[in-house]
């Protein structure tokens, strides 16, 4: 019995944990969903166009015997996020990690980026890492808890067709460290910085082979590596603070 309890310890390195992951309905939020469900946390993932997947993602998690909900959330609209965090405290009690997940990714030749797509690309994946952050703080404190950001291989190196993605990721590494020292020493602060993902996606395989041959571990990563980054930050050591983690097989080295 007593073993059986260990066991279960460490399997379940979460369990009574709370998190939240935005923008978790698919992909690599939804991945990470997964990941944290299984480890024992009881889960919080929201969206903002995907509801069918969202409700999808909320039926699998609760198949790790854990509490799921999905909520609706604009990471770009202070009254939505609002809502959103007022509700999470209200279905689930508590806050221990939230994952900033939610982001806008695109491609444009620099001589012709707009600035409203400018300012999009900033108002998804800078301001709104900071407006979720800061409205989840009072849970956050509280718990003692954890926050990841999702930053980008592209926020660490230039990418010539994704300016305004490149400086939104790089801004959100500093808002990492920046968040990492204002909110120490109740709450950590750390983001995951994938490289190349490949979700097996037709469309992208000649792009995917081609990436792999460039990458020392000569392979892109996987939804499985960037989870494993995730949740070793949502169950480190809290001194570990700060940190911008590449998951990127050595492809920005
Ligand atoms: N995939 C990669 O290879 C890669 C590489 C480097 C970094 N990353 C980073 O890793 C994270 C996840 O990547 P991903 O490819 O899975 O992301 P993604 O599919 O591009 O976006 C994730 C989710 O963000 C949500 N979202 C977009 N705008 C939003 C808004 N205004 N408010 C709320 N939610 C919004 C979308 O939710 P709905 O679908 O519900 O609208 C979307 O499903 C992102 O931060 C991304 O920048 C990914």
């Amino acid at each position: 019995m007593k073993e059986a309890q260990t066991g279960e310890f460490s399997l379940k390195p979460l369990r009574g944990k709370t998190a939240v992951i935005t923008g978790g309905a698919r992909r690599l939020g939804r991945a990470a969903a997964l990941g944290l469900a299984q480890a024992g946390a009881d889960v919080a993932i929201t969206y903002r166009t995907s509801q069918r997947e969202a409700q999808h993602t909320v039926i699998d998690l609760a198949s790790f015997g854990v509490r799921a909900v999905a909520l609706r959330c604009d990471v770009r609209d202070p009254k939505s996020v609002k809502a959103a965090l007022k509700e999470i405290a209200r279905e689930l009690g508590r806050l221990d990690v939230l994952v900033n997940n939610a982001a806008n990714y695109e491609t444009a030749d620099f001589e012709k980026l707009s600035l409203a797509q400018w300012d999009e690309m900033f108002a998804v994946n800078t301001r709104g890492p900071f407006l979720v952050s800061q409205h989840a703080l009072k849970m956050l404190r509280k718990s003692r808890g954890r926050i990841i950001n999702m930053g980008s291989l592209g926020g660490l190196r230039p990418w010539p067709r994704q300016a305004h993605y490149c400086a939104s990721k790089a801004a959100e590494h500093m808002l990492t460290r920046v968040m990492a020292k204002a909110l120490a020493p109740e709450i950590a602060v750390n983001c995951v910085a994938p490289g190349v993902i490949d979700l097996g996606e037709a469309r992208a395989s000649a792009f995917m082979k081609k990436m792999a041959e460039q990458t020392p571990m000569r392979r892109n990563g996987s939804a499985e590596d960037v989870t494993a980054a995730i949740l070793f930050f949502a169950t480190a050591p809290h001194f570990i603070t700060g940190q911008v983690l590449a998951v990127d097989g050595g492809l920005g080295l």
